[in-house]
């Protein structure tokens, strides 16, 4: 009889166990925060479509609920009643699961909002744009009541001044918006890939 060798034993692969996986990276909501003019809407919805996740714009949920846009809100109610329906409408949206949220440019210098985004486990982004180009993009803007001044230039560098350290405070990352919509999204969607 012919010798035999032994049959070689297969070596197993150890079995993967669910439970030890390494978690996504970083779950919870994304908010985006940063000056007017960042692109928080623009590249919000593109880092949405990214994710395959719901986009939801939090000055378009306050017109919603308001059945008035934000500079009727401004005119009829003043700024702290935009405020208030800012923070309600915050609480609102940071309840609900797996969204991206472009905030307005005010929403995260009340710590109260700051605070309704974190309990759910969002992760706030600064998008850091340099106040030269958030001036040029800016210049011709109708629609947004704090611009609408004589000295637009420099109430927005006096407002950035001002806000910038606070943004940088509440923002658990910052990331460099200085770039078409299409490049920044894709740096912000690959933190969550
Ligand atoms: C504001 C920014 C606006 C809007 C409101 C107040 C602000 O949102 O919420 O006009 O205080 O900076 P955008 O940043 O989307 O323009």
């Amino acid at each position: 009889m012919e010798h035999q060798e032994p049959a070689k034993k297969k070596r197993r692969r150890p079995r993967r166990r669910p439970h030890v996986q390494k978690p996504r990276p970083l779950s919870g909501n994304i908010v985006l925060c940063g000056f007017m003019g960042c692109g928080k809407s623009s590249v919000g919805r593109r880092v949405a479509k990214l994710l395959e996740r719901q986009f939801c714009d939090l000055d378009s949920y306050i017109e919603q609920q308001a059945g008035m846009t934000v500079a009727e809100i401004f005119a009829k109610e003043g700024e702290a009643g935009f405020r208030a329906r800012e923070t309600q409408a915050a609480e609102e949206v940071a309840a609900q699961k797996g969204m991206v949220i472009a905030s307005g440019g005010g929403t995260v210098l009340s710590p109260r909002n700051v605070e309704a985004f974190h309990k759910h486990g969002a992760h706030i982004l600064f998008l850091d744009v340099p106040v030269a180009a958030l001036q040029e993009r800016l210049k011709n803007d109708k629609r947004r009541p704090l611009l609408q001044v004589p000295d637009r230039r420099k109430v927005i560098a006096e407002l950035y001044e001002k806000r910038v350290p606070l943004y940088r405070a509440a923002a658990d990352i910052t990331v460099d918006g200085g770039a078409p919509a299409v490049v920044v999204a894709k740096r912000v969607a690959a933190l969550f890939q």
